[in-house]
């Protein structure tokens, strides 16, 4: 959670800064006004990268030399962001320098829910195994571990395939990719299997004429079901000699959620594909605070987008009882009637400057 937020020479933003509320932060004004830049500047403090450009060039302002993003925390703990054209990227945590960026990550939870959140259902499985991978880290501490050992092995594993070793330089990582696998996919399929119980819950609410459909999870784990996966990769040994990689494995695993044992993009209406990937991203900032970590932030781009007034009015009031902190934008500025002044926070944005 961000108790305080500063962003310089960002965008259209020159010098701003914000103290945000616990619950809902509502950032209204009209197009080109610079909402989505503040939440862009949210996920480069925290990600260390824009979910508009991979150039960072691109995000400091015309005519600038670097920008800057600083906050503290939820415990006082000031962080901050700067990149410089000549000099690159500086991370500071409570002051000191940081050299990776995966550690302000796993310090402040956070997902970014863009407009075009209705498209969830035309996304990858890479995608899909991201978003679940990221409830797991947030949930789960020994999940980092087992991942990163399975990234490593599998590369040894790639790198022996690729360069035509004998069989036994392959599968002398067999075992410990096993290993690794099978604990990644447990977590997985117990934090599916919790997620499906929260998301129901959220997805009815806002969604009223599924309250009494059945959902289920379906869940692929990366080799065939019926077996493991040390067995699979045995199985799987000539095959991947002459692709050059592992094929099966943790990293080619995928899952769904079923609406009446069907695939909810082939019948629900486009508002209601926002609200079930909404009510996807509410359901795992609710169970990320399972963990001792920081609250979860929620970064909603344009809220209004797809959705009626009623049911953009139902997402603020799930918002409202869960423990996570949101900054949602919008040009509807009717919304500041919906949320709870005692509790949360409407901002005017306006040519860069909060007014
Ligand atoms: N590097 C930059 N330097 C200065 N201004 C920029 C830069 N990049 C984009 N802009 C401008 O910054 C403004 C803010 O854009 P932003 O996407 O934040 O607007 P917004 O309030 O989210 O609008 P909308 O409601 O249309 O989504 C836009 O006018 C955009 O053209
Ligand atoms: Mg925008």
């Amino acid at each position: 959670m961000l108790k305080q937020l500063t962003i310089s020479q960002l965008r259209n933003i020159g010098d701003l800064s914000v103290q945000p509320c616990s619950n809902i932060n509502l950032l209204l004004g009209e197009n080109g006004s610079g909402k989505t830049s503040i939440l862009e500047a949210i996920h480069l403090l925290t990600l260390g990268r824009s979910f508009r450009t991979r150039s960072l060039k691109n995000v400091i302002r015309f005519g600038e030399q670097k920008f800057q993003v600083t906050a503290r925390t939820e415990t006082d703990m000031p962080v901050g962001l700067q990149f410089d054209i000549t000099t690159g990227v500086h991370i500071r945590l409570n002051s000191s320098p940081l050299k990776k960026l995966s550690d302000l990550a796993s310090q402040l939870p956070l997902q970014y829910i863009s407009a075009n959140c209705h498209q969830f259902f035309e996304m990858g499985p890479r995608f899909r195994r991201q978003l679940v991978d990221w409830g797991v880290f947030h949930v789960e501490p020994s999940f980092n571990f087992h991942w990163q050992s399975y990234k490593k092995i599998l590369q040894q594993r790639n790198s022996a395939l690729k360069k035509r070793k004998p069989e036994a330089e392959i599968t002398l990582w067999d075992e410990h990719l096993a290993q690794h696998g099978e604990q990644i996919n447990a977590l997985r399929i117990q934090y599916l299997d919790k997620l499906l119980d929260d998301f129901r819950l959220i997805f009815t609410r806002l969604c009223s004429g599924y309250s009494s459909a059945e959902f289920s999870v379906r869940y692929r784990p990366g080799w065939a079901k019926e077996t493991n996966l040390i067995d699979s990769l045995g199985v799987g040994l000539e095959r991947d000699r002459k692709l050059g990689y592992t094929r099966t494995g943790s990293h080619a695993a995928d899952w769904s959620f079923k609406i009446n044992n069907a695939d909810p993009a082939e019948m629900l209406s486009r508002g209601q594909q926002k609200l079930f990937y909404l009510s996807l991203s509410m359901a795992q900032g609710k169970s990320s605070i399972n963990s001792s970590r920081d609250k979860t932030i929620l970064l909603i781009d344009d809220l209004s987008s797809e959705l009626d007034l009623a049911h953009q009015e139902g997402v603020l009031s799930e918002l409202e009882s869960l423990p996570v902190q949101s900054f949602i934008t919008s040009t509807e500025m009717s919304l500041k009637q919906i949320v709870r002044p005692e509790k949360d926070k409407v901002f005017h944005v306006k040519q860069g400057q909060i007014v």
